[in-house]
């Protein structure tokens, strides 16, 4: 049986000067772990910024987070955005508390501190370096005990220590407590390894959504190999093993 769902966006659209977001349908279910996948400026982070209703986009009112429990939008998403969302010159702590609207659980964010291995909560967020600063953004994401977490590149600048930390605690919360997520990264091994499916995007519009299980066949790599088959230009020669080559001139 499949899970309930817990986002349905029905032909998300969004027109800025010299891009169009076309008609893109989004479901997500409770569990679910989507890969949103692109080349740069395919539209992920404006799709995202849709969903969340951030910005306005055409067809609002088709973006609907789960009907029977409302307010569903902000009170059980947990957001990482490529901008960051808070005032850098708030510490920390003045973040998880803004966060939680000064209701938070000590107990259960200091796990995540100790697990994330993030220390001195009272220093400003400008303090911290940008791969600390990412990892600080998942604790604030997290600190409200959402439902759902949307992840914008979450690890572009985390060393791989770093990053094996946070993908496997991102794995972890959602086996273990159903956390369903949505996460976009260039890392195509890392969307590999996390997601039950995948979502890919071209210029604004939705190509295909693909189960992890359609790719069981295929050895490790296989995304990478989608991907370049997807997005390579007229420019660009693909190898036996998938690697893409590019003339320069
Ligand atoms: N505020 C804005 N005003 C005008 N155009 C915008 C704005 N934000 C994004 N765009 C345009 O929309 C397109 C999609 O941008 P978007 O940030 O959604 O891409 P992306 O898939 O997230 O890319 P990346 O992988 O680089 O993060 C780009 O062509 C960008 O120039
Ligand atoms: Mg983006």
């Amino acid at each position: 049986m499949q899970s309930e769902v817990i986002l349905d966006a029905k032909k998300v659209s969004k027109d800025y000067k010299n891009f169009s977001l076309v008609d893109v349908d989004v479901t997500l279910r409770k569990g679910q772990f989507l890969g949103l996948i692109g080349p740069n400026g395919a539209g992920k982070t404006t799709l995202l910024l849709s969903i969340l209703k951030l910005i306005p986009s055409k067809n609002q009112k088709d973006i609907v987070w789960t009907k029977n429990k409302k307010p569903y939008l902000y009170q059980n998403i947990g957001v990482q955005l490529q901008d960051n969302l808070y005032n850098l010159s708030w510490s920390v702590k003045d973040a998880i508390n803004i966060s939680t609207k000064f209701n938070t659980d000590w107990d259960y964010v200091n796990k995540i501190l100790y697990n994330l291995e993030i220390e001195n909560i009272a220093k400003k967020i400008r303090q911290f370096s940008k791969g600390q600063r990412q990892k600080i953004d998942v604790l604030i994401a997290l600190s409200n005990k959402p439902k759902v977490l949307i992840l914008d590149e979450v690890t572009s600048n985390l060393d791989p220590i770093a990053k094996q930390k946070v993908i496997q605690y991102l794995k972890f919360l959602n086996g273990q407590h159903e956390l369903s997520v949505i996460i976009t990264s260039h890392f195509l091994d890392e969307i590999e390894m996390l997601c039950d499916t995948f979502f890919f995007i071209k210029k604004g519009k939705k190509l295909f959504e693909k189960n992890k299980t359609e790719y069981r066949m295929h050895g490790a790599g296989f995304l990478t190999k989608e991907f370049t088959k997807l997005y390579k230009d007229d420019k660009t020669v693909i190898g036996e093993d998938g690697r893409a080559d590019f003339e320069f001139k």
